[in-house]
């Protein structure tokens, strides 16, 4: 007998083969699309390093979160830009302030989609650091109280869920405590376990106004070397009543992916983030990558990976190249 007896190029030759043993789907269910919302009417600023994406007042956010509903993605991801900053980003947790408006509008009207908030204190802060600075440092634990204040006032406003992305130690377990004290024991928490200090969050920063003024993140975000250390704050944050997981970067950490999903097996989120988003979006424009095969690839790698669910800024990009394939 001849060899091979195997031969995987049987199970290639053609896509109709090709699509019955094809492992890792990547659907419209698994995609979470991120907004910045804005003071004022009428707003709409285009992020100059992210093209499609805009900081948005209210009611251009109700219009482009309709059009998102529309395509079938079934949550977005909230983040706000305060008219005015301080020391203690005191509008990331007032009732009128800007994430609690623009829940409050969207919930009024566009049903059956999830409202996520990102629940941090840097788009707030004049320093902008996630936390309260004391003499030049991040202050772990004075800042819990501030971020469990914003969850509340997310919930209370109607988020649907809310996802804490500063870092600190505890922080989940002082939100899960503030929510249920306040009757929210219903809302669930995605945490941001395993947030790396990465240089693919540079055009987000721009997006939110968010830099650092001074220093960096490194003493309170994780260290792009570690992969041990995601388990074990994954473990921290699960134990301390996360329902959801979320490890972000996405492409450049897509063992960690692996590992937080082999080990733990709870819905695991990534966040493709702004970095990823403008390297693609940057080598298109040059001619030096195709947009649309290059980003299903990826996502279909971040799946692959072990991702439940993807925050992505092509959310509405893959919903309608997956709509096209569909038909
Ligand atoms: C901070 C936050 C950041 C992102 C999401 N939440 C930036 C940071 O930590 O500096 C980055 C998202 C992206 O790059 O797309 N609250």
């Amino acid at each position: 007998m001849s060899y091979p007896i195997y031969r995987p190029r049987r199970l290639r030759q053609s896509e109709t083969i090709r699509r019955m043993v094809r492992e890792a789907r990547l659907s419209v269910d698994q995609l979470v699309m991120p907004f910045f919302v804005t003071h004022g009417r009428g707003v709409r600023r285009e992020i100059g390093s992210m093209p499609g994406n805009h900081q948005l007042s209210v009611d251009e956010l109700v219009r482009e979160v309709k059009e998102t509903a529309s395509l079938g993605i079934p949550a977005i991801l909230l983040f706000g830009l305060p008219a005015e900053k301080d020391a203690v980003g005191s509008e990331a947790y007032a009732r009128d302030g800007i994430v609690q408006q623009a829940v409050r509008a969207i919930k009024n009207s566009v049903s059956d989609l999830l409202v996520i908030t990102d629940v941090c204190l840097c788009e707030y802060t004049s320093h902008g650091h996630c936390g309260v600075v004391e003499r030049g440092r991040v202050k772990n634990d004075p800042t819990l109280d501030l971020l469990a204040k914003v969850a509340v006032s997310h919930a209370e406003a109607g988020a649907d869920m809310v996802a804490p992305s500063d870092m600190m130690d505890g922080r989940v377990a002082s939100i899960r405590e503030a929510l249920d004290e306040s009757g929210l024991e219903e809302t669930p928490i995605l945490a941001y376990a395993a947030k790396y200090a990465s240089s693919f969050y540079g055009p987000f920063r721009e997006a939110a106004e968010s830099a650092p003024q001074f220093g960096d993140r490194r003493a309170y975000q994780m260290d792009p070397a570690n992969g041990d250390e995601a388990l074990r704050e994954v473990a921290l944050d699960l134990d301390e009543g996360a329902d959801m997981v979320m490890v972000k970067p996405a492409m450049a950490y897509l063992d960690i992916l692996w590992r937080v999903k082999a080990e733990f097996g709870v819905p695991v989120a990534a966040y493709s983030v702004s970095g990823e988003f403008a390297m693609l979006k940057a080598a298109a424009r040059l001619g030096w990558l195709d947009e649309e095969r290059t980003m299903l690839e990826m996502l279909t790698a971040i799946r692959r990976a072990g991702a439940d669910l993807i925050v992505t800024y092509f959310a509405r990009d893959a919903a309608r190249a997956l709509r096209q394939q569909e038909r």
